[in-house]
């Protein structure tokens, strides 16, 4: 629910200037305008708003490229209210899984059938507590192929999540038979960070933490990177605080942490 509005509020205080999403404000019906004020009255949400926007931009920037290059496939981990598989412009050429916590994803459904949202042909629901089942086998329930190229979105999950749950599940992405593509966000360990950004990431880390999801893990780059090719993975592009904002903020002129927020993209793909 806070990812989505902080979309919502992204396409309604910044227009989308970073990340476009028709359906962001639809998906919340009548949270939007809410989430839209909370917003406005709390102007210190708008790095962690930005930063939600920027990562989904940078994940379906990735995806069209991958598709145009054969990945038929999109597998959307810890799906939330993301919303891509309800205005996919692929259609029948890419074939998409939502997966979630059992009980987000029924939460969602039901948001979907109030904002009347259809659910498209292409996409398909995958129930899976990451914790607990096996990725494997709740997308061989759902049909997805692995003989196909597939893309991997994992946005907003991997620091609730336990070491051995990631790695599980990193083991798997990387050993699908026609080649995965993978983006998801990670944070620095919270030690490493100035002053001023431990204190917002304190402040985000009790939140979560008082609604009983707590963030587990972080990672230093270095040996998230070694990691990830240890698994097989290649071509590991990783935008922390300063390629962000040469990236996405260029006009931005506040204080530029170097620490923080990462997004990253690896491939199995050509190995
Ligand atoms: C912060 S939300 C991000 C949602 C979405 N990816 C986005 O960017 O808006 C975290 C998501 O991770 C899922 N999640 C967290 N822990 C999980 C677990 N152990 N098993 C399955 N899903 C989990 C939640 O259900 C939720 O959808």
């Amino acid at each position: 629910m806070a990812a989505a509005a902080h979309r919502a509020a992204h396409q309604l205080l910044e227009h989308g200037s970073i990340f476009s999403d028709p359906l962001a404000v639809r998906i919340l019906g009548q949270d939007a305008e809410l989430a839209a004020r909370a917003a406005r009255e709390q102007p210190a949400r708008r790095r962690m708003r930005l930063f939600i926007a920027m990562r989904t931009r940078f994940a379906e920037d990735a995806l069209a490229a991958a598709v145009e290059c054969g990945v038929r496939q999109l597998v959307v981990l810890g799906a939330g209210l993301d919303t891509y598989a309800y205005r996919s412009p692929w259609g029948d050429r890419v074939r998409i899984f939502e997966v979630d916590h059992p009980a987000t994803q029924a939460w969602k459904r039901a948001r979907l059938a109030n904002a009347g949202i259809e659910e498209p042909p292409w996409l398909s629901f995958a129930p899976v507590q990451f914790e607990q089942e096996a990725l494997a086998d709740g997308l061989r329930a759902a049909e997805f192929d692995p003989g196909q190229q597939s893309f991997f979105t994992w946005l907003g999950v991997v620091p609730y999540l336990t070491e051995a749950a990631i790695w599980t599940t990193l083991g798997f992405i990387a050993g699908v038979p026609g080649g995965a593509h993978l983006v998801f966000d990670y944070a620095d360990p919270p030690e490493s960070l100035s002053p001023e950004m431990r204190a917002y990431y304190d402040l985000g880390a009790a939140r979560v933490e008082a609604l009983g999801e707590k963030w587990l893990t972080h990672f230093e780059p270095q040996d998230l990177h070694s990691k990830l090719a240890s698994f097989g993975f290649r071509e590991i592009e990783d935008l922390g605080p300063p390629e962000i904002r040469a990236r996405y903020f260029l006009s931005y002129t506040g204080p530029l942490p170097e620490r923080g927020g990462h997004v990253l993209r690896a491939t199995t793909v050509g190995s």
